[in-house]
């Protein structure tokens, strides 16, 4: 079976064994066969943050789990626990019509709830963690069905135990989101509070974080992409100050005791915004995102991407880590 409908780069690399998993219970039968035949699983949520890069082996599993469920609790808090196959910009389009605080800066943000804890995605100041009561998990080995509580799962920016350590052992089936009836605006980081028209609200923050996105964001359905390419690098406070002596415009925040620099500055610094790599580019709008104009497998990618880096390592010193996961799981050790 083709990937190249499963994966927002649109390459098209084949699954050995493929099926679309509705419910736990038919999960549970996919990860018996599998274990029965020796077959490696692969879970697929909407593709977003995927860099297919060969044909897969084993079996690949879309994650298509859907439900959502609401608890008001007396007090502030709401929980709202989603299936992992469910589209996450729906549920932050839910929770914001219901007036339920937590998530509207994560708007517009492609893929599946499922997906989002893997890299704990986040926007404008605020990362999925923020919110993540629990994260409901399958055992590949066992089938075990179990809760794990979100201040357990690694979280870190765009990191998790589930992209790292858990990879080969859980699988995201489930999550519990703890909204607010009430709350206070995040509107300190991007520019939204400039942005914002009229009365800041939680449907003007929405309407705002979705506006920028699709400014500077291409629309996966439009041109192949996968959001940032890149993460913003950390670096030391030395590394920074040193950094800022060469370049005075050098876009960075302070974080965690060192800084985190934008790499779209960088990269677009060193030149390659809108540059074009036979059917492969980068974004002209935001030089962070890759876009696949026209090829079907990823090899001009990876050379585009290896040139970024080697480009932003001559200019800067800074290495640039890639942000979405790629697969074969197992293909980097491979390189
Ligand atoms: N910049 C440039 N040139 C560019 C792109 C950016 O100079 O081509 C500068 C901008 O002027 C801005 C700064 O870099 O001052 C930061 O850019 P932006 O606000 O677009 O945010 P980002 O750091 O590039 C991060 C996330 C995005 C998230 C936005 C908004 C990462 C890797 N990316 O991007 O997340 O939407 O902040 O909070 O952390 C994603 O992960 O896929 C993603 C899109």
């Amino acid at each position: 079976v083709s990937l190249a409908t499963y994966n927002t780069f649109r390459f098209d690399y084949s699954a050995e064994y493929f099926a679309i998993a509705e419910s736990i219970d038919s999960l549970k039968v996919l990860l018996a066969w599998a274990k029965h035949f020796q077959k490696r699983v692969t879970m697929i949520g909407g593709g977003s943050n995927l860099l297919i890069s060969a044909d897969v082996s084993g079996l690949v599993i879309i994650n298509r789990l859907s439900g959502i469920n609401a608890r008001e609790h007396a007090g502030n808090l709401v929980s709202l626990t989603v299936a992992a196959g469910e589209d996450w910009h729906k549920i932050v389009e839910y929770a914001v019509a219901q007036r339920w605080y937590g998530i509207e800066n994560l708007a517009l943000i492609p893929g599946t709830t499922g997906a989002a804890p893997v890299q704990n995605i986040g926007a404008y100041g605020v990362e999925i963690k923020d919110v993540l009561a629990r994260v409901q998990v399958i055992n590949r080995n066992t089938g075990d069905v179990y809760w794990i509580n979100g201040r357990d799962c690694g979280f870190a920016y765009r990191d998790s135990y589930f992209k790292g350590q858990w990879n080969d052992l859980l699988l995201i089936t489930s999550v519990e989101l703890s909204l607010k009836k009430q709350s206070e605006l995040l509107l300190s980081y991007g520019g939204l509070s400039e942005r914002i028209e009229g009365k800041p609200n939680i449907q003007a923050v929405f309407d705002t974080v979705c506006r920028v996105r699709s400014e500077k964001l291409p629309d996966p359905a439009v041109l192949a992409n996968s959001g940032s390419f890149f993460k913003n690098p950390i670096v030391s406070k030395i590394q920074h100050d040193e950094l800022k002596e060469c370049f005075p415009n050098l876009v960075s925040f302070p974080f965690e005791g060192g800084f985190k620099l934008a790499a779209g500055w960088l990269i677009d610094q060193a030149g390659w915004k809108g540059k074009q790599y036979q059917g492969v580019g980068v974004y002209e709008k935001q030089a962070l995102v890759l876009v696949n104009h026209s090829e079907t497998k990823a090899t001009t990618l990876l050379e585009l991407e290896a040139q970024i880096k080697q480009s932003v390592f001559d200019k800067y010193g800074v290495h640039l880590e890639r942000e979405p996961v790629q697969l074969p799981l197992g293909m980097e050790i491979l390189k």
